[in-house]
């Protein structure tokens, strides 16, 4: 390891002798700064110019200059090219005899297979102490006096050692850069200049040819007099040094080549668009490219990492809930997650465009809406939980550039397979660390049987690889779990199949599928507990609207039934009968609860839902109701713990592999607020009565973070629940609606 000087103790600096070849703006600022940051011994500058070098000593950036390479780099702890990269291979060959084995030899140009191409040829081999390096930073100014001691603070530099780099060779060149305030990361040569061609050489090929084809013009004063910002800010670059960048052109044929033609191709499709008024292609190229390009400036500015680091932070939130208080008056949660999934699926995928309003803005419904924007589907929105999707028809889903990454979002994964499974490209799920632990066999096995090719990791959990190209024949599924995910899947899977697709379900689990798709004009058949459809229909676009979600309204409903003197209305609920088993649950553990206003939006049944306090006891829970009531168990399990008595709840093991083990992870929350709380196999056994303050574990789960906030109206002292970002994936406005309504809740950072 080399050590970092120590301004402070007179250590000998590890590189004592440094040779810059080449003092124009990267070299010369690479001088500049290393004499400010007392790394290096002796800076040796190295030009062909002697009045480069005068003014370079003249400015203070070197101790010595030299014409001649060869004496320059004799003695040499390091050597950095910063000259034209063409002429890479002639200063090799002059350094040639000069060097020893122990001098590092790196460069700053930025083509690097070059750079490896000429030391082979010079050396016959890949010298050990050789590091290709290309800093990225710049400006359109060159020469010696352009030299800016701040050009690489904060700015990355791209290291590209291959296998025969010495690794203390590596580490004496990172140390170096970041003594500049550079930060270091490492690439492959090839795959370096393959995106640097995309993000550098490309762009400057565009703006100098642009500039060049409109000066060419007879008329040029009269554009350029008027030419305005959008010019200014388009062409800055076709202002930087015509030498290197001819250089780079060069060195880089091959992989500007490839680009310039996928560029090539995507011009001429936009001009076809232009000629036959395609306004839908148009739009399409600039929507995805104004999100490609809002994400792209998060990390131009530097602003990526914060808000990755924000999330990160924000994972580490905390709730901390004053005990005691009441609700009351009239709110709306937001719109129910299953429907707003289906509506981007089912609307991405129809003829026509699809107007959404009341979608939920949430992490896992947003999941789903970016990974169609991934495979080329125009979404507008969301706006005010108004979306608008420019549906692509069955057929019309594009490949994705790379994994879709899906978050949280367990609904996301497992339907999206079914209609990933039939198309004609590969694809990538991946998700977060909880849904990476969430079985996938369920959609895999079914989509298998029907002739899908997918793989998933050992356990049969995400990332699942879907290979396209596959052609599927429906099937009739007698579903082994109750489960609307699996169905829903298969389902979906089955628009695309040879023939007709049956699921037939163990119990009734929430049909929304089965609804949207007629809404959407695809005849579906419900038989019972089977469901079919034919495959090779098409979906018509369509509006849709998402009533609030019943699993959101869920939490106000028990909060509102424990707490004394509440009386509360949300409003415009789904009531779904596969959805109810909250309400009917609840009120058999003799809630009051009114349903009201009850009427008909798009397909799915909505009501004002009044619930005022009462005294709850304890139930044996009927097994019927468990799919209809399964995201509101933990919930749940708080009346459960404010009620008289005992309740008993069987028949839910499904509840262990939700977003969290629902069933281990309330149990243990709530016995460690002194309630009498014991897990079994398929649920829970909870004595109701007292509940005391306390520290709890939400494990990363939206329901129980929720769950036990809503605990703290009834225990003897605050509780505190740690963990809780992931109330975002399903209801990001939870805190601000429970204060609204009367809670008193406070948002801090975890541990503090
Ligand atoms: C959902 C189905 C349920 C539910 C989930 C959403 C859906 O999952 O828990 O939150 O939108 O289809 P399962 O199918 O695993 O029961």
């Amino acid at each position: 390891m080399v050590d970092r000087q120590d301004k402070n103790n007179a250590k000998e600096p590890k590189i004592k002798k440094l040779v810059i070849i080449g003092l124009g703006l990267i070299g010369g600022s690479l001088a500049l700064a290393l004499r400010r940051a007392d790394y290096v011994g002796t800076i040796v500058g190295c030009s062909r110019s002697q009045s480069t070098l005068d003014k370079a000593l003249q400015m203070g950036m070197i101790d010595q200059g030299e014409l001649d390479v060869a004496v320059a780099v004799r003695n040499a702890d390091m050597v950095v090219l910063a000259a034209p990269i063409l002429s890479t291979q002639a200063l090799f060959e002059s350094m040639k005899n000069e060097l020893s084995d122990h001098t590092i030899i790196t460069d700053a140009g930025s083509v690097k297979r070059y750079v490896v191409e000429a030391a082979k040829n010079v050396f016959g081999h890949i010298p050990p102490q050789l590091v290709p390096g290309h800093p990225i930073a710049g400006s359109e100014k060159s020469g010696v006096t352009a030299a800016d001691v701040g050009l690489y603070r904060h700015h990355n530099v791209i290291l590209t050692p291959m296998s025969e780099t010495d690794e203390q060779a590596v580490t004496t060149v990172r140390l170096m850069w970041e003594s500049v305030g550079a930060n270091v990361i490492q690439m492959d040569v090839d795959h370096h200049d393959e995106v640097l061609a995309a993000t550098s050489h490309l762009p400057h090929l565009l703006a100098f040819s642009l500039v060049d084809t409109l000066a060419g013009k007879p008329d040029n004063k009269e554009i350029f007099k008027y030419a305005a910002g959008g010019f200014r800010d388009f062409t800055r670059i076709a202002a930087s040094d015509p030498t290197m960048w001819h250089n780079i052109f060069v060195a880089n044929q091959n992989a500007t080549l490839k680009v310039l033609d996928q560029f090539s191709t995507g011009l001429a499709e936009l001009r076809t668009a232009i000629q036959y008024n395609d306004g839908e292609k148009v739009l399409g190229v600039f929507t995805r490219a104004k999100v490609a390009r809002e994400h792209f400036s998060l990390i131009l500015e530097h602003r990526a990492y914060e808000k990755q680091q924000q999330i990160m932070n924000t994972k580490k939130i905390s709730f901390v809930v004053k005990n005691g208080g009441c609700l009351k008056g009239e709110i709306r949660v937001p719109g129910d997650k299953s429907i707003s999934h289906r509506s981007i699926m089912l609307g991405s995928l129809a003829e026509g465009v699809t107007e959404v309003e009341g979608f939920l803005e949430g992490e896992d419904s947003l999941a789903t809406l970016q990974a169609f924007r991934d495979m080329g589907v125009v979404i507008e929105g969301p706006v005010n939980g108004h979306v608008k999707i420019f549906g692509v028809g069955l057929l019309g889903l594009q490949p994705p550039r790379g994994p879709l990454y899906l978050g949280n979002s367990g609904t996301s994964m497992r339907l999206l397979s079914g209609l990933l499974a039939p198309q004609s490209f590969d694809v990538e799920l991946s998700g977060d660390e909880s849904l990476t632990k969430r079985p996938m066999g369920r959609v895999s096995n079914p989509l298998t049987s029907m002739g899908a090719n997918i793989e998933a990791a050992a356990k049969g959990t995400p990332p699942l690889k879907i290979k396209g190209g596959q052609v599927l024949k429906g099937i009739d599924y007698d579903m082994p779990m109750a489960s609307a995910q699996v169905k829903s899947c298969v389902l979906l899977a089955g628009l695309f199949a040879e023939g007709k697709t049956s699921v037939t379900e163990p119990a009734p689990t929430r049909d929304h599928t089965e609804r949207m798709l007629r809404g959407f004009g695809y005849q579906v058949e419900t038989q019972g507990s089977k469901v079919s459809l034919t495959g090779g229909g098409t979906l018509t676009g369509t509006s849709i609207e998402v009533p609030a979600d019943i699993s959101s309204a869920a939490f106000f409903m028990v909060a509102a039934s424990i707490a004394e003197n509440s009386d509360i209305t949300l409003k415009h609920v789904g009531i779904n009968p596969t959805r109810i088993g909250v309400v009917n649950i609840l009120k058999a553990m003799g809630a009051d609860i009114e349903i009201n206003n009850t009427r008909e939006v798009g397909g799915e049944p909505v009501a004002d839902i009044r619930v005022r306090s009462a005294a709850l006891k304890g139930i044996r829970i009927p097994e019927d109701q468990v799919p209809l009531a399964i995201d509101e168990f933990p919930a749940l399990f708080i009346a459960a713990a404010c009620a008289e008595g005992e309740t008993v709840l069987t028949g839910a093991e499904e509840l262990r592999v939700k977003e969290s083990d629902r069933i281990q992870v309330m149990a243990d929350g709530l016995v460690a607020l002194g309630v009498d709380a014991k897990s079994t196999l398929d649920g829970i056994v909870i004595q109701g009565g007292k509940i005391n303050g306390g520290e709890v574990d939400s494990y990363d789960d939206h329901r129980i973070a929720m769950s036990f906030s809503i605990a703290a109206l009834k225990s003897d002292g605050p509780i505190r629940i740690n963990d809780c970002a992931n109330v975002a994936t399903s209801f990001p406005n939870f805190v601000e609606l429970l204060t609204t309504a009367g809670m008193s809740l406070e948002v801090t950072e975890m541990n503090s």
